[in-house]
C-alpha cells in the first residue's frame, strides 16, 4: 500500500490493494497530501481477487507481510510472478524460522511447522518460479521488539482511556496472549525478512550449479 512513498521518490504510477477500508482511506489521504499528481489507484478488495489489466505487466510487484492471501510464500511468489513483466522485481515480506518451533508455540499462534520456511528456504523458493533472489533485508530482534512492543503499548494506552468500551477486555486478552507467546518463544524462534527477487535474471543453470547446491541441502 506504500505506493505513495514510491511515487514521491521515484515518480512511479501504481496500484495498491488492501481489504481494510481504514488502510485504503489512510493511503488515499497520504496520496493527496504528499504526491497529489501521482497516478496511483487504491483498491479496497481481497488481494486474492486482484488481476492486473494486463498479465505480466508490472515492473515491480510487492506483498509485504500478507502472504496468507495466496496461501503462503510459494503461492505468493507464483501469483506475483504472473503479474510481473518479463524483466522486473518481486518483493515479498515473510516470516522465517530462526530455530525449530516448539509445539506450545505453534499452538499458541495457531500455525504449523510448515506454515513458514527457514531463511534460505524462503530465499531459494524463487527458483521454482524462475526468480533469483537479489537482496534480503532481515529484521533484527530490536526491529521485532519495536514492532511487537508498540502494539502492547498502544493497546494498554487505548484501554486505559476507554475502560468502558465493550471491546476492551477482548482486545487486551488477545494482545496479552500474543505478548506472552512472543516473550516465551517468538522472539527467539521467528524471524522476519523482506526478499527481493529478480524475474528474468540471467540463467546459468544447464543441469549445473544451482541444482547441485540444492541437492547438497537435502
Ligand atoms: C501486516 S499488514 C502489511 C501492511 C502492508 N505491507 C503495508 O505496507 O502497509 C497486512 C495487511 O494486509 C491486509 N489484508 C489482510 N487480508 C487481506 C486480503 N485478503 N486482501 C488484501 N489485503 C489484506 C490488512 O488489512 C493489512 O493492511
Amino acid at each position: 500500500m506504500d505506493n505513495w512513498k514510491f511515487a514521491e521518490r521515484y515518480g512511479i504510477k501504481g496500484v495498491g490493494v488492501d481489504l481494510s477500508p481504514y488502510c485504503v482511506a489512510d493511503a488515499k489521504r497520504k496520496h493527496q497530501k504528499r504526491v497529489p499528481d501521482a497516478r496511483l489507484v487504491f483498491l479496497e478488495m481481497d488481494g486474492a481477487d486482484f488481476e492486473p489489466e494486463k498479465p505480466e505487466s508490472f515492473d515491480l510487484v510487492a506483498c509485504i507481510g500478507a502472504s496468507w492471501i495466496y496461501g503462503g510464500h510459494r503461492g505468493t511468489l507464483k501469483a506475483l510472478e504472473g503479474m510481473a513483466a518479463q524483466e522486473s522485481w518481486i518483493v515479498v515480506g515473510e516470516p522465517y524460522w530462526r530455530q525449530e518451533p516448539e509445539r506450545e508455540y505453534l499452538e499458541a499462534i495457531g500455525q504449523e511447522r510448515n506454515s513458514f520456511g527457514t531463511h534460505s528456504e524462503n530465499a531459494e523458493a524463487g527458483h521454482e518460479f524462475g526468480l533469483e533472489v537479489a537482496y534480503t533485508l532481515v529484521s533484527s530482534q530490536d526491529d521485532w521488539d519495536r514492532y511487537e512492543g508498540l502494539q502492547w503499548y498502544a493497546a494498554e494506552e487505548w484501554a486505559s482511556g476507554h475502560a468502558k468500551d465493550p471491546d476492551v477486555k477482548e482486545v487486551l486478552r488477545r494482545v496479552r496472549e500474543s505478548k506472552a507467546a512472543y516473550l516465551r518463544w517468538g522472539r527467539e524462534t521467528l524471524g522476519w525478512a523482506i526478499y527481493v527477487f529478480k524475474k528474468g535474471a540471467v540463467n546459468t543453470i544447464d543441469g549445473g550449479d544451482l541444482n547441485t547446491l540444492r541437492g547438497r541441502e537435502t
